[in-house]
C-alpha cells in the first residue's frame, strides 16, 4: 500500500461522541485536529434489509435490525449457506442482499475551515452514500476505493451530530465467484487544509534505473500533485526519502504557485547505492511530503516505494533488477475463507506466507483490484503483482455483474485501479480484463481496449498493460479483434492454452510478451484419492464424501494437469511464467460439482479454503521452491485394506529418493537430470506419460514433449502393498540425504491438539484429531466445539467444499483430521469433541465428552454420478436405480474421455440403535456398463472398526436386479458394510451398480 497519507492512523487525542441509531450515546471514532487520514472503522450501526437486494429505504432509528459493527464488514459470510432463488453455487450458496451502514459523529471546531472527505477502500457493491441527509455520491463497482466531500454539509462545532448512511446492494450473482457484502474494506476520514497534496497525489518512479544502478545511483523521481482551494498561494514543497530503518538518505525542495487546478511538480533526488527491491530482498523506502505555506505546515503525505526495475521481453521472458526469473503466480479472489470478504492484514499475510513457502513470486489479483493490505503484505513479503481491473466489460457474464455500470463508470475505475496501486514496487502489469466476451468483437471490444489502454496510460507510462485471456488458442486472424487487441496491449496473459498453441502465438506475435495468467486449474479435495493410474478420474458424489482426487487427476473440459503447466512454462524461455490458478480454494465457483449444494468453494486450489496444503501444493513447490524437500503421496497412510497395492509418488527436488515401508527398503527411484533448450537443468522421470494427445509425432507421441525431445513425470512412483506402520521418504543429493517426509498409521481418534499460528490480532489456530500416540488421523472427521475465552471466535473451516455449515458457529466437524479457529484478540481457546481428549491454548481442559453417534443411512466410499448415491438403495425399488460408482469424464483439450471401474468401493447401511443382523441381499444391476462384482466381503461395526462377519455363504443372483444374498453369523451391531470388488477394474464395464440393499 504506498497512497499517500494513509500510514497515519494515529494515536488518540480527542474522543468523540457519537450516537446509536436509536439515540443512545457511544465512544465513536477518535478525530484529532491535525491528523490526515483518521481510522473510521468503528462503531457504525448495520441493518440487513433483505437478502434479495430488492431495493428499500432505510430502515428507521428505532427499527431493531440495526446492530452494532466494526468494519471492515462481510454480512454474507455470516449467513447460512442456502439453495434458493437468491443465491447461486458460483457464489457459494451466500446470500447478498440490502444492507445500510450508518455512522454518527462529532467533529470538533477546529476541523472548521478544513476539507473533509471520506474515503472507502471498498464496498460491494452498487452503495450509494448519504451525508446529513442529502446524497453525496454513489459508487457501482465493488472492489475500486472512492472518495467524497464532505466539507460542504459538514457541522464542525463540536456537538451537532454527524450522520453518515450508506446504502450496499448487492443482488446476487454480482461476480462468478464469492464476492461478500458491505463496507468489507478500510473506511477514512481525510482531514487537509485548503492547500494540500490531492488524493493520489504522489507519484514515486525511477526512471532509467537499469542504466544509473551501473553508476551506483538512482534516480528517485516524485510527482506531487497539490492544489490550493482557498486561491492562489505560494507554497513550498520538500520531499524526503527515508530508509527502511527511517533514516532520511536524499531530499528536495521546490517552491510552487498553488491555485484551484491541481498543478503537479517533478523532483528528481539522487539515491546513491540504493538498496534494491526484490523478490528475495524487498527492500522499501518511503517518500515523506510536506507541503508549507510560509511557516505553516499545510499537509504532510507518507508513500512507500520501491527501487527496483523489471523487463519483459517477448524472447527471454521476465527480470527483476537486471535477473532473469519465471514469474512462479498464483491466481486469487480476495476471500479470507471463514472471514468472508472482510480484510484483514493478518489473514492476508497468513495466505501470502503460505504461498511464498510454495515458492509463489507472483501473484494475479484475479479479477479485480485488491485491497491495500494485500498490495502492501506483497511489497513486504517479495512477491510481484499482475493488478487487474475487470472481469467483464459491457457483456455481462452473471445477471449482476459490472457489466451493468461499465460504460458509464470504467474510465473511473480502471484509473483508480492505476492510481491506488502506481508507487507500489509490487505491480508490475496492469491487466484490463479477464477472459472478456467483448473482446472477440471488433466494433465493440476494440475501441473498448483502446480506451482503457489510454486511461491507464495516462495514469502511468511506466508498466506494461495486459489482458488475461482465453480467445487466443488459436492464433488470431488479421484484422481480428483479437489481433488487434493484442497489437495495442504489451503482452498477453493466455488462459489454459496448449503448449502447441502457445508456440504459434509466440511465432505470429513476436514483439509480444506472453506468459500463462491461468494455469493448470486441476481440481482436488485435501485427501481425498482416486484412480492414480489414471490422467483423469471421476469425482466423488457420495454426500458427505463429495470431493475430488489429489494425484493431480481431476480435470474439467478446459483444465491441464498441474504437471502439464509446469513443464509448458519450463521450457520456453520467452514465457514469461505463470499464475496456476488457484493459490487457494476460494468461496463459490465449485467445479466439477457446478449445483449440487452444498457444495459451495472451489477445487482448484493448491490450498484449501483452511490454509492446509494440498498435495498440489507440495507439487509447485517442487519445482518452485529451492529449498529441499520431498512429500509422499497420498498423505494418508491409514485408510487401505492390508495388503491392497498403493500407488505412492513422492515430489522431490532432490534427484533420488529412497522410500522405507517399517525401516525396510522398497526401492530408489531417480529423476532424470535434463536441460532445457537455453541450458537451464531441471529433473524429470523419462518415460512416456500419455499427457498430450496432441502431441503425434516424435519420440513419444501422445506424450507432452519437451523441445528438447525428452518426455517424463515430475513425480516418482512405487506401488507398495499395504501394511499398517511408518512409510518413510528420505531425498538425497549426491548421497546426501536433504529431506525426509513421513507417513503413520493412525489408530482411532483420541484426541484433539492445537496448535497456533498467532497475528498482530488474529490468531489461525489448526486443531487435530490426533489418536492415542498423537498421529492425526487422516480421515477423521470428528464433530469440534469451540469456546474461546477472552478473546473472540471470528470463524471457523475446515477446508470441506462440501459443507453448509455456517462460518461463524461455534462447532465444525473436522475434515480429514483438521478444522481452522480464528480468533481475534487474546487467545484462549479450548475445543471440545463427544469421545475426545479436549485440547486448549491458554484454556480450561475439560475431559471426553459422550460417545460419538452413528447416523442412520446409507455410505458409499464412492458414487459416480449426482443421481446414483447411497440413499437409492434403501428406495424400496428393487428394478432400477440405485446406488452406482459408474462415472464418465469428458474429453479435455488434451485427453480422451475417459470411464473405467475402480478395483472396487464399499457400501454400507447403519442404524441408529444396534440391531440383530445374519443376511444382507444386494441387487446388482447386469447391463452394458455395470457387472456382478469378482467377490463381496461383509463386515460389522463392532464400535471400533469394521471387523468380518464369519460363515459367510454368498448367494449369487441369476440375472439384473435380483437379490445376491450373504448369511452369516448374526451379528448385533449399528453399521454393515459390503466391500465389492470389480470383476473388471479398469475396464469401461466393470462398474458396479446396486438398486436395492436388504439387511435380515
Ligand atoms: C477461467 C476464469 C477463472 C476461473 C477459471 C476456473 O476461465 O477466468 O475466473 O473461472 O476459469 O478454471
Amino acid at each position: 500500500m504506498s497512497t499517500s497519507g494513509k500510514r497515519f492512523l494515529v494515536a488518540i487525542a480527542a474522543v468523540l461522541l457519537g450516537l446509536t441509531a436509536a439515540g443512545t450515546p457511544v465512544l465513536a471514532a477518535p478525530v484529532r485536529a491535525g491528523d490526515r487520514a483518521v481510522d473510521f472503522d468503528r462503531d457504525w450501526r448495520f441493518a440487513l434489509v433483505n437478502t434479495t437486494g430488492a431495493d428499500a429505504p432505510e430502515p428507521a432509528a428505532t427499527d431493531p435490525s440495526w446492530r452494532a459493527v466494526d468494519l471492515p464488514h462481510d454480512w454474507s459470510i455470516g449467513l447460512d449457506p442456502t439453495a434458493g432463488p437468491n443465491t447461486t453455487a458460483g457464489t457459494g450458496y451466500l446470500p447478498g442482499g440490502l444492507g445500510w451502514y450508518r455512522k454518527t459523529f462529532t467533529l470538533p471546531s477546529s476541523l472548521a475551515g478544513k476539507k473533509l472527505s471520506i474515503e472507502f477502500d471498498g464496498v460491494y457493491m452498487d452503495s450509494a452514500v448519504y451525508f446529513n441527509g442529502k446524497p453525496i455520491g454513489t459508487h457501482a463497482y465493488g472492489y475500486t476505493g472512492f472518495n467524497l466531500d464532505l466539507t460542504p454539509l459538514a457541522h464542525t462545532d463540536g456537538h451537532t451530530p454527524n450522520v453518515l448512511d450508506v446504502k450496499v446492494r448487492n443482488q446476487v450473482p454480482s461476480s462468478r465467484w464469492y464476492s461478500g457484502s458491505g463496507i468489507y474494506r478500510d473506511v477514512h476520514l481525510v482531514v487537509t487544509d485548503p492547500v494540500h497534496v490531492t488524493r493520489h497525489g504522489t507519484f514515486v518512479t525511477t526512471p532509467n534505473l537499469a542504466s544509473t544502478i551501473k553508476s551506483g545511483f538512482a534516480t528517485v523521481h516524485v510527482d506531487t500533485t497539490a492544489v490550493s482551494e482557498s486561491g492562489d498561494n505560494r507554497a513550498q514543497l520538500a520531499v524526503t526519502v527515508r530508509d527502511a530503518a527511517g533514516k532520511p538518505v536524499t531530499s528536495g525542495t521546490s517552491v510552487v504557485r498553488l491555485g484551484r487546478k491541481a498543478l503537479t511538480t517533478g523532483l528528481d533526488l539522487r539515491l546513491d547505492h540504493p538498496n534494491l527491491w526484490s523478490t528475495d530482498t524487498p527492500y522499501l523506502y518511503t517518500v515523506d511530503t510536506k507541503l508549507s505555506v510560509g511557516a505553516r505546515v499545510v499537509d504532510q503525505t507518507s508513500t512507500t516505494f520501491g527501487v527496483r526495475w523489471f523487463t519483459f521481453d517477448a524472447n527471454q521472458g521476465f527480470s527483476l533488477d537486471g535477473k532473469a526469473m519465471k514469474l512462479h503466480g498464483v491466481d486469487m479472489h480476495h476471500d479470507l475463507g471463514a472471514l468472508g470478504s472482510a480484510v484483514d492484514r493478518d489473514a492476508v499475510l497468513r495466505q501470502m506466507r503460505i504461498m511464498k513457502s510454495m515458492g509463489v513470486n507472483a501473484l494475479r489479483t484475479s479479477h479485480n483490484p485488491p485491497s491495500p493490505q494485500m498490495l502492501q503484505v506483497c511489497e513486504e513479503l517479495g512477491i510481484v503483482v499482475m493488478d487487474e481491473a475487470f472481469d467483464t466489460w459491457r457483456t455481462p457474464k452473471v445477471k449482476y455483474d459490472y457489466g451493468r455500470f461499465f460504460d458509464a463508470n470504467s474510465d473511473a475505475d480502471v484509473t483508480e485501479m492505476v492510481n491506488a496501486a502506481k508507487n507500489s514496487p509490487a505491480v508490475v502489469m496492469w491487466s484490463i480484463g479477464n477472459e472478456i466476451p467483448d473482446s472477440t468483437s471488433v466494433a465493440i471490444g476494440v475501441p473498448i481496449a483502446r480506451r482503457l489502454i489510454a486511461d491507464v496510460r495516462a495514469a502511468d507510462p511506466t508498466r506494461p498493460i495486459v489482458m488475461g485471456s482465453d480467445k487466443y488458442r488459436q492464433v488470431p486472424a488479421d484484422g481480428s479483434a483479437q489481433d488487434q487487441i493484442l497489437r495495442m496491449l504489451d503482452g498477453l496473459g493466455l488462459n489454459y492454452n496448449t503448449a502447441a498453441s502457445v508456440d504459434a502465438l509466440h511465432a505470429k506475435y513476436p514483439t509480444k510478451f506472453l506468459f500463462e495468467s491461468e494455469s493448470s486449474s486441476e481440481t482436488s479435495t485435501r485427501g481425498a484419492y482416486d484412480s492414480p493410474d489414471q490422467l483423469n478420474s471421476g469425482e466423488n458424489y457420495t454426500p458427505g464424501r463429495r470431493s475430488a482426487s489429489s494425484y493431480d487427476n481431476n480435470l474439467a473440459s478446459w483444465t491441464m494437469s498441474g504437471q502439464y503447466s509446469l513443464k509448458k512454462d519450463r521450457d520456453r524461455p520467452f514465457f514469461a511464467g505463470q499464475f496456476l490458478w488457484s493459490g487457494f480454494d476460494y468461496i463459490g465457483e465449485p467445479t466439477p460439482f457446478d449445483d449440487v449444494f452444498p457444495v459451495k468453494s472451489s477445487f482448484f486450489g493448491a490450498v484449501d479454503t483452511a490454509g492446509f496444503p494440498k498435495d498440489q501444493y507440495y507439487l509447485f513447490r517442487s519445482q518452485w521452491s529451492a529449498d529441499p524437500m520431498v512429500h509422499l503421496v497420498p498423505m494418508n497412510w491409514t485408510d487401505h485394506r492390508p495388503g491392497e497395492p498403493v500407488t505412492v509418488w513422492a515430489y522431490s527436488n532432490a534427484d533420488t529418493v529412497e522410500l522405507f515401508l517399517n525401516g525396510k527398503s522398497l526401492g530408489v527411484r531417480k529423476f532424470d537430470q535434463k536441460t532445457t533448450t537455453d541450458g537451464r537443468k531441471y529433473l524429470e522421470t523419462t518415460e512416456a506419460t500419455g499427457d498430450d494427445k496432441t502431441v503425434t509425432g516424435g519420440p513419444y507421441p501422445g506424450s507432452y514433449t519437451s523441445p528438447n525431445g525428452s518426455a517424463g513425470k515430475l513425480n516418482l512412483t512405487w506401488t507398495v502393498p499395504f501394511a499398517p506402520g511408518q512409510l518413510v521418504a528420505v531425498a538425497k543429493r549426491g548421497g546426501v540425504e536433504v529431506a525426509r517426509d513421513e507417513l503413520r498409521t493412525a489408530g482411532a481418534p483420541a484426541a484433539i491438539r492445537l496448535t497456533a499460528d498467532r497475528g498482530s490480532s488474529l490468531s489461525f489456530v489448526t486443531a487435530e484429531v490426533v489418536d492415542a500416540n498423537g498421529v492425526t488421523v487422516p480421515s477423521a472427521n470428528n464433530e469440534l466445539t469451540f469456546h474461546a475465552s477472552g478473546g473472540q471466535l471470528v470463524g471457523l473451516d475446515n477446508g470441506q467444499q462440501e459443507s453448509a455449515e455456517n462460518y461463524q458457529s461455534s462447532s465444525r466437524a473436522a475434515f480429514n483430521g483438521k478444522a481452522l479457529a480464528i480468533v481475534r484478540g487474546p487467545l484462549s481457546l479450548t475445543v471440545t469433541s463427544p469421545g475426545l481428549r479436549s485440547g486448549s491454548l491458554n484454556g480450561m481442559p475439560s475431559n471426553a465428552g459422550p460417545a460419538v453417534k452413528v447416523k442412520p443411512g446409507a455410505d458409499a466410499s464412492f458414487s459416480g454420478a449426482p443421481n446414483t448415491l447411497p440413499a437409492a438403495m434403501l428406495d424400496g425399488v428393487t428394478t432400477s436405480g440405485g446406488w452406482s460408482n459408474y462415472y464418465s469424464k469428458a474429453a479435455t483439450a488434451l485427453l480422451p474421455a475417459v470411464s473405467k471401474a475402480h478395483a472396487g468401493d464399499w457400501v454400507s447401511e447403519s442404524w441408529s440403535a444396534a440391531r440383530q443382523v445374519g443376511e444382507i441381499g444386494a441387487y446388482f444391476t447386469v447391463d452394458a456398463v455395470h457387472s456382478l462384482p469378482a467377490s463381496i466381503r461383509v463386515s460389522w461395526w463392532d464400535g471400533q472398526a469394521f471387523v468380518p462377519v464369519t460363515n459367510p455363504k454368498i448367494t449369487w443372483a441369476a440375472g439384473s436386479n435380483q437379490p445376491t444374498r450373504v448369511a452369516f453369523d448374526p451379528v448385533s451391531t449399528t453399521k454393515i458394510r459390503l466391500d465389492l470388488d470389480s470383476s473388471r477394474p479398469g475396464a469401461g464395464n466393470g462398474f458396479l451398480q446396486i438398486a436395492e440393499l436388504t439387511t435380515g
